[in-house]
């Protein structure tokens, strides 16, 4: 069993998502929401497919376009399991403070309904940090994880669990691989972040849920294990943060 713990699955992305989705047989995957339309697409998937869970939430990006009722509207649905992605982005110029706004409002959201959170942080590491040091108490996510290895061992204090996708096999990936080795492998999701981010060898197509495969292969190398166990271990990881039963 495997879990594509962080996917986009929108039929405006794919023209081919049941094919995508069949792809994964029996695994599971969780669907995570940005915005209006694919956090829709999420409650939409979650409802008709059984392996197919959703957090909903809205990326930094949504600033001026966030509708939080949504969340609360849709939050007891019992295949939702999380809050994301939310978080801070600075990498293209917006404003900070309402990224903020936004981010903290979530994630008390979070909290009031006790829900995990997945996170998307870009060149904001110490905010994000700053932020996430109040809400410990959290099961905290760091989704496509992309910080400095000691980063990681701060967020580590928090509790944080970190999401690997397919960064981990580019040749310019040499920072991930080393927060990999030196991680223990119970505190890892594997996730695809479909339809980008698309590992190698197939960099540069679109991205789908059954690329994990390439990115547990990587894991299992880095960690001298078996991509079974890898499997095994980072499934019973998921399982114990979204509190799904299999
Ligand atoms: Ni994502």
């Amino acid at each position: 069993m495997m879990i594509d713990t962080h996917c986009h699955l929108c039929e405006s992305d794919y023209d081919n998502l049941k094919e995508i989705i069949n792809h994964m047989g029996n695994n599971i995957m969780i669907c995570s929401g940005a915005d209006n339309e694919n956090n829709f697409s999420t409650i939409k998937l979650i409802n008709e497919y059984d392996n197919i869970y959703g957090t909903i939430g809205f990326h930094p990006d949504e600033v001026d376009n966030y509708d939080l009722k949504f969340i609360e509207d849709n939050i007891n649905n019992p295949k939702i399991v999380g809050i994301g992605e939310i978080g801070l982005d600075y990498y293209h110029d917006s404003d900070k403070e309402l990224q903020k706004e936004l981010f903290i409002k979530q994630l008390d959201l979070a909290r009031l309904y006790n829900k995990p959170v997945v996170i998307h942080s870009r060149d904001a590491a110490e905010d994000t940090f700053n932020i996430l040091e109040n809400y410990k108490d959290l099961k905290i996510v760091l989704h496509c994880y992309g910080y400095s290895l000691d980063m990681a061992k701060k967020f580590l204090k928090l509790g944080c669990k970190f999401g690997i996708g397919g960064v981990l096999t580019f040749k310019n990936g040499k920072k991930l691989v080393e927060v990999v080795e030196n991680i223990g492998i119970e505190n890892l999701l594997l996730e695809t972040d479909s339809p980008y981010l698309t590992p190698e060898p197939y960099r540069g197509s679109k991205n789908e849920p059954y690329n994990i495969t390439f990115v547990a292969a990587k894991i299992a190398e880095l960690k001298n294990m078996k991509i079974d166990e890898v499997f095994e271990i980072t499934t019973k990881n998921a399982c114990e943060i979204y509190n799904i039963k299999i």
